[in-house]
């Protein structure tokens, strides 16, 4: 047997994983080819059943936390040390496509399959982990799981939120965890000796270096702003121009306001309201009421908060007859991943023949929260065109073996550490 058949990456199958991939597409998939998988939905209740079974059959125990945080763990031979956590998220924004955060699950799943065919086993326990409700879709803000189980929110402040349709986070968490009762409850934080997270990239920088694998140097900064413009609701065939206090109006000049003051030269802050909605949004009545939303990311920590801070006094300022009120949602600074987890990952991909550069991660990821807790890395692989929470993201059956190979030699040496 050649240096390769003793490998554990070796034992990595690209076809078993793609054919997770796939299957797994297809609980919540939309007509256009990508996948609609809110968190705590019955697609997603579904897909973590499917998870559930494929961690069964390849001899892992699943177990989930009260924040519905999914584990799927391959026991080590000294099971009492804490262990190595690897995985991601499967729900999706609701245009998604069928990588983003589950090629970071399935490649989890595939590195345990790998080890337990390769017949080792690691000191410490290895689990693959499904975090709750990272995309921030449905329930706002995202990575509730990871938060949580990091001591980052307490429970009672994530349950309380609501999706559109008045639903809590408690009650959803409710279906979910009943439709879970049979498996092991897991308490909520627990110790953790080191946390892998792979991911598409979700940029182009992989692809346009001709690179397979990318070791992430760290996460941008990211603050985000829930705003709301209250006017009057009015005749739209009676009320005159001067006596109106149009919310829609008003919040035009909001917007515009904010565009122009966070606008730079450098094209360096990420600036998106992603979702804007007008009551009581009818043809003939005066908008008495908007609600939007702002993102706010930079790499820069000063530059992030002093962007952030100017918000409320634009909105303010610009709201002219109606009045704005701006929440402060979440405030994550940037953080960088520990060097000894980056070299790491990029020793692997030299052994393994895979290229690799480092490159920071403008996405936010649940490895954020986990890296307050525990050592912490992530491993990018190219996706088509840098192309993300769209319905066509794209990545090649050989880049995401590539990163399950990395994925899986650097978990089974973590869990080789005493
Ligand atoms: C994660 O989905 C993000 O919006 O960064
Ligand atoms: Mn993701
Ligand atoms: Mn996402």
């Amino acid at each position: 047997m050649g240096l390769a058949g003793k490998t554990i990456a070796s034992h990595v199958s690209g076809d078993r994983l793609w054919d997770r991939l796939m299957a797994l597409a297809r609980f919540g998939a939309t007509d256009a080819g990508g996948v609609c998988r809110l968190a705590l939905s019955s697609e997603e209740i579904e897909a973590r059943a499917e998870l559930v079974k494929w961690a069964r059959d390849i001899g892992l125990e699943p177990s989930v936390d009260a924040a519905a945080n999914l584990f799927l763990t391959l026991p080590g031979t000294e099971p009492e040390l804490p262990p190595i956590l690897t995985g991601s998220h499967i729900d999706t924004q609701p245009t998604g496509g069928k990588f983003d955060g589950a090629y970071g699950v399935i490649a989890a799943l595939e590195s345990l399959d790998a080890i337990v065919r390769s017949g080792r086993r690691p000191r410490r326990s290895i689990e693959a982990v499904a975090w709750m409700n990272e995309e921030g879709s449905r329930f706002a803000p995202g990575m509730m799981g990871s938060a949580v189980f990091a001591g980052v929110r307490p429970m009672a402040e994530i349950e309380a939120v609501t999706d559109a349709s008045g639903c809590s986070v408690g009650e959803a968490l409710g279906q979910v965890l009943a439709a879970e009762e049979a498996l092991p409850r897991r308490p909520l934080g627990f110790p953790v000796a080191g946390y892998l997270e792979a991911h598409i990239e979700q940029g182009v920088v992989l692809e346009r270096e001709a690179t397979t694998i990318g070791v992430v140097i760290g996460i941008q900064g990211k603050r985000t702003f829930r705003v709301e413009i209250d006017g009057e609701e009015s005749h739209a065939g009676t009320t005159p121009r001067g006596a109106r206090r149009d919310a829609l109006v008003s919040a035009v000049h909001v917007v515009q306001a904010l565009q122009d003051a966070i606008w730079d030269e450098a094209d360096e802050v990420r600036f998106t309201i992603g979702r804007f909605t007008v009551t009581p949004n009818a043809p003939s009545v005066v908008p008495g009421k908007v609600v939007f939303s702002i993102d706010l990311r930079h790499g820069d920590a000063e530059t992030v908060e002093a962007l952030g801070d100017m918000i409320p006094g634009i909105c303010e300022a610009a709201a002219g007859k109606c009045t704005a009120a701006v929440q402060k949602l979440l405030h994550d600074e940037p953080l960088v991943f520990p060097e000894s987890m980056r070299g790491r990952i990029g020793k692997a991909a030299d052994r393994l023949g895979l290229s690799h550069m480092e490159l920071p991660s403008p996405a936010g990821h649940d490895a954020r929260y986990l890296h307050k807790v525990c050592p912490s890395g992530m491993i990018f692989i190219p996706c088509k065109e840098g192309i993300s929470h769209n319905e066509a993201e794209s990545v090649t059956i050989a880049d995401a073996t590539a990163g399950t190979q990395a994925l899986a030699e650097v978990v089974f040496e973590l869990a080789e550490q005493g």
